[in-house]
């Protein structure tokens, strides 16, 4: 396996490595810190970015390499240069390209014609870095994943759609509530639902948002307006979504103690009260942190090959 683009393209086993390795990278940052010998890792990010483009840095500095940090406008990208010559060019360059941009069939074709390893850093179709955070968080609150029961509220998007398969491939359940019209991906769903049927968890999609939240270990929430989205939407989405906020009457359907999660930036009182997200329960900042270690493993993961990948690669 040289490339993470979405979280199916892990077998159980890979994120069982990801997730010890994770925490190794935790209690000790700079123990592999020979590992790129001063290096390059290019970080290109067509979309803002706080967390996904520091934690990176820092983790690549950890690892004794040198952040690249690029935008469009600062490579013949942005004035035609075609993707896939861009990929063998930079292969030549660096060990590693992490790329946050729109389509996720742009990733694939710079993933497909580069020789390096490439990182999905954020499309429009999902977000493998923040759920593999995600999933470590939860391992350090429960110790053990499998059996455990999430839920998420909202848009169903990018980072919905990796958090579904992160749940189905650790044996957790995901229990997903959208409005009518904002449901996930259909692909997405049938690609967890196998994943969870191999795990024995469950996936479920459904427009009730209490009984999503209905006993869950954690409730996860994301922004109702992600990046791509066009601000028209802005007010018909606040409508929509409104229903589906994480608030004291939702967390109070979930299991005593429930967490409360959010990839972040947050928007307190749209898709998450301020009482909840800045309450004893939340693991916002946790998740932030747990970003960086995942981004270091993963490098360090995919620089020394040792990633076997899917049984079935999914190619979308
Ligand atoms: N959660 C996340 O990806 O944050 P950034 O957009 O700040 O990178
Ligand atoms: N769904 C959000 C996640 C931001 C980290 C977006 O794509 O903007």
């Amino acid at each position: 396996m040289k490339d993470l683009l979405r979280i199916a393209d892990l077998s159980p086993a890979d994120l069982e490595h990801l997730l010890v390795l994770s925490e190794q990278v935790r209690s000790d940052p700079h123990a592999n810190a020979d590992l790129l010998g001063g290096d390059t890792v290019i970080t290109y990010f067509a979309k803002p970015s706080t967390r996904t483009r520091l934690s990176f840095g820092s983790a690549i500095s950890h690892l004794g390499g040198v952040p690249e940090v690029v935008g469009p406008s600062e490579l013949q990208l942005g004035r035609g240069e075609t993707i896939e010559d861009t990929a063998q060019v930079v292969s030549r360059y660096a060990r590693a390209f992490v790329i946050r941009t729109f389509a996720d069939d742009d990733v694939q074709r710079f993933a497909a014609a580069a020789t390096i390893p490439v990182i999905n850093a954020l499309t429009d179709g999902h977000h493998p870095c923040q759920a593999l955070a995600d999933l470590l968080t939860l391992r350090q609150r429960f110790g053990e994943l499998r059996g455990l029961k999430v839920a998420y509220l909202g848009d169903g998007n990018n980072v919905t759609h990796s958090l579904m398969e992160a749940c189905a491939l650790a044996g957790v359940d995901i229990s997903v509530a959208t409005p009518v019209g904002y449901e996930p991906d259909p692909e997405v769903r049938a690609v967890a639902e196998d994943l969870a049927q191999r795990s024995g968890s469950r996936v479920t999609v459904t427009h009730d948002p209490l009984l999503a939240a209905a006993g869950a270990n954690a409730v996860y929430a994301d922004v109702w307006l992600s990046m791509g989205v066009s601000e028209d939407e802005k007010a018909l989405r606040a409508k929509d979504l409104r229903p589906y906020q994480v608030n004291a009457a939702v967390m109070a359907e979930a299991s005593p103690h429930a967490l409360f999660m959010h990839c972040l930036p947050a928007h307190r009182g749209e898709e998450v009260s301020a009482e909840v997200i800045d309450g004893p329960h939340s693991v916002v900042f946790d998740e932030a942190e747990n970003r960086m270690h995942t981004a270091q493993a993963l490098l360090t993961a995919l620089v020394l090959g040792q990633l076997d990948g899917a049984a079935t690669a999914v190619t979308s």
